[in-house]
Formats: C-alpha cells, sequence, structure tokens
C-alpha cells in the first residue's frame, strides 16, 4: 500500500490518516519519561563512554529509550511492558506498508459480534462498542499471527498500538485498579502507527523477574527502577496484561481483574530491602544506577517507600563507592498524598 507523510500523520492512499504515537504517548506510574534529561546528564557525566546498558525494571522503556546508541538490555515482570520493548527495540525486520494496512481497517471496521472483552468489560473502562472493537482487533492479530501473515515483531507492534489506544481513551484516571462510575466513555478506540527509532539491532528483552535476570547478563551500566512502594503493577495494569497475554482467564470483583499471583513484585513488600540486597549481589556490572525517591515516610501508609535510605546505601556499599544526585520533582500521586517537595534521587555506584 503506498504511504505518504505529513507533518505528523501518514496517509494511507492519500486518503485517511493514521495517526503516529511515540513511545511516551502512554501514562504510567513512576515513568521517568520527565526526568530523563536529568538520569541521561548523571549517567553521561559519571560513566563516560560505555556499550551495554541494561533497565531492569523498565516499565514503558522511556530511559532505555534515550540510550539507543548503546546496545539495550530491557526487563519487566509484565508481558504487556515485554511485547513493547520488542515494538519499540526489538530486531526483527517488519513492513510498515502491512502494519499501516491492518491499523487502517481496524480504525474503519465496527465489529457487532460478542467477545471474550466484550463479554466482561462492557461498559465499565469503555463502552460496549469499544470492548467489541479491542476484542476483536487482539483476537485477530492472534490468528494473523498463528496463520504467519505477520511475524512476532509485527504482532508485537500492532498490540502495543491496540494498548496504547486503549490507554488513550480508558475510563480511569491512568490506572485499571477501578474504573469511573458515570465517566466519559463516548471517546472512540483509534489505534496509532508507534514511530520506531531504530538504530541498533541487536537489543535483547526479557519478561523476568529481575533479581533472577540479574545473574544472567553482563552489562556496562545497569539502571534500577524498582517499585517503592506498596502499589503493584500488575494491579494496576491488569487490564492491559490481560489484553496482551490474551489467555482469556476468568475475571472478578468490580474491578474485573484476573488472578495475579505470579506477577506480584516483592519489591512492594516488607521483603524489599532483602530481594533489593540479593538484586545487587547478582549484579556483573561497572556501574549500578538506582531511582528512589525520597517518600519514605511522607504520604499515606501506601505511598510509602519500602526501602529506607539506610538500608539501599549499606547494600549498595557491599559492590563499591556510592554518590547521590538529585532532582526535585512533583509526586505522580493522584489523591491525598500528594507532597509537594519530592526529590527524585538516583544512586551511582561505582563497582568496584
Ligand atoms: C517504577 S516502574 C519503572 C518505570 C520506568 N523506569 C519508566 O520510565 O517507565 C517499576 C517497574 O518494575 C516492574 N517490576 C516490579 N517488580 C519487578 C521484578 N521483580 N522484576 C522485574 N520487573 C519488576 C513493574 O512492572 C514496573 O513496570
Amino acid at each position: 500500500m503506498p504511504l505518504k507523510k505529513r507533518n505528523n500523520y501518514y496517509f494511507v492512499d492519500a486518503a485517511d490518516e493514521v495517526k503516529r504515537v511515540s513511545i511516551n504517548s502512554r501514562r504510567y506510574l513512576g515513568n521517568k519519561y520527565k526526568l530523563n534529561d536529568f538520569i541521561k546528564s548523571i549517567i553521561d557525566k559519571e560513566c563516560g563512554d560505555f556499550k551495554v546498558f541494561a533497565d531492569l525494571f523498565a516499565g514503558t522503556g522511556a530511559v532505555a529509550s534515550v540510550f539507543q546508541d548503546k546496545q539495550l538490555i530491557l526487563n519487566d515482570i509484565l508481558y504487556s511492558n515485554y511485547v513493547s520493548y520488542d515494538c519499540w527495540f526489538g530486531n526483527e525486520e517488519y513492513s510498515d506498508a502491512k502494519l499501516m494496512d491492518f491499523i487502517y481497517q481496524y480504525n474503519n471496521f465496527l465489529p457487532v459480534e460478542e467477545n471474550y472483552f466484550s463479554k466482561h468489560y462492557s461498559d465499565t473502562y469503555f463502552n460496549k462498542k469499544n470492548c467489541r472493537k479491542i476484542g476483536f482487533i487482539r483476537e485477530d492479530i492472534e490468528r494473523n499471527y498463528n496463520q504467519h501473515n505477520i511475524n512476532q515483531r509485527e504482532r508485537n507492534i500492532l498490540i502495543t498500538s491496540l494498548l496504547y489506544a486503549m490507554d488513550k481513551i480508558s475510563n480511569t484516571c491512568g490506572h485499571y485498579d477501578s474504573y469511573r462510575r458515570n465517566g466519559n466513555l463516548e471517546k472512540e478506540l483509534i489505534l496509532g502507527i508507534p514511530v520506531i527509532n531504530q538504530t541498533k539491532p541487536v537489543n535483547k528483552i526479557y519478561n523476568e523477574d529481575a533479581t533472577e535476570l540479574a545473574a544472567r547478563i553482563v552489562a556496562d551500566v545497569v539502571y534500577l527502577d524498582p517499585p517503592y512502594n506498596s502499589r503493584q503493577y500488575c494491579d494496576a495494569y491488569h487490564l492491559l496484561e490481560n489484553v496482551a497475554c490474551w489467555k482469556k482467564p476468568e475475571v472478578f470483583g468490580c474491578a474485573r481483574k484476573m488472578d495475579r499471583s505470579l506477577l506480584k513484585s516483592e519489591y512492594c513488600t516488607v521483603n524489599a530491602a532483602d530481594t533489593f540486597k540479593r538484586l545487587i549481589k547478582n549484579i556483573n556490572s561497572r556501574y549500578i544506577v538506582l531511582s528512589y525517591n525520597n517518600m519514605a515516610k511522607k504520604g499515606v501508609t501506601r505511598s510509602n517507600a519500602k526501602m529506607s535510605d539506610n538500608d539501599i546505601l549499606r547494600i549498595l556499599k557491599t559492590q563499591g563507592e556510592v554518590e547521590i544526585f538529585t532532582q526535585d520533582y512533583k509526586v505522580f500521586s493522584t489523591g491525598k498524598s500528594e507532597t509537594r517537595d519530592n526529590t527524585e534521587r538516583l544512586f551511582v555506584c561505582r563497582c568496584k
């Protein structure tokens, strides 16, 4: 299909528009997009020239995205994030024209039949029409993948496009712990084409527990951005995870969550410091860079950090000298616990 590009839009057959989406056009708790300049400037200055950058709690992949001149290692416990890493940083070739064709057709199709997604989620986070569309699109992506019409990278690019489109219109304040009663369900689901800035096709992506993975990789700089409070990411993003995995599990409760027992993070529990100690011991790297904010005892209990500064310093110092860099930053919290003097800290450990 011939493509034309003008400003921020591609045109299919010069007639209809397909919007572009970038890696940072999604909402994600603890996303470091706005701190990227700070993080990059410290790493550039402190770690000098290096080849391999590992982001073991990569979330959206925002931090890794500013190190695309390096070989990247990305990892997250959520499969929905892993799928996105393959989209933004994967190594396999993909066809822009083919993807554009799929996205154009998805945007213009109106399914009338019920499916897994519409059955369980209609008129909650999305209206019935959008739910039918989401379920149809996800099923169609898998069917085309299984029939070898699209390769794995193309599958993951299409899933990422769907997840980003869902995030744009969901009837929530950005996460899926609950949906708004009487919220606006009328927004239309529109998929965009991900803008992929591929530079080095040698990246590695994983969907594992960071503590275990750390023992099997070698990098020059290992960046760590674990959850710092008791909010589990699998609770906040269960719905996107469900769509990405597409195993159609039973869902329950008002929020329609599936069983997430295998996705719970130790970093959100009282075991955080012990788990962090094992992680640090496993790391084989010249530098360890940790993001951890100063919410130790500032917000409501759920927002309080799970590791104290004493714990962090004691553990990091087993690997080498540690220096702390700070930047004031407005806390992510949407509610009562918001504190304005929040400081984002970067702990840089020069390993022995
Ligand atoms: C603070 S967020 C990272 C945000 C990321 N730096 C960004 O800019 O988008 C923490 C991430 O750690 C992931 N996570 C939690 N426990 C994990 C574990 N044990 N292993 C790997 N990832 C984990 C969560 O799913 C979440 O995406």
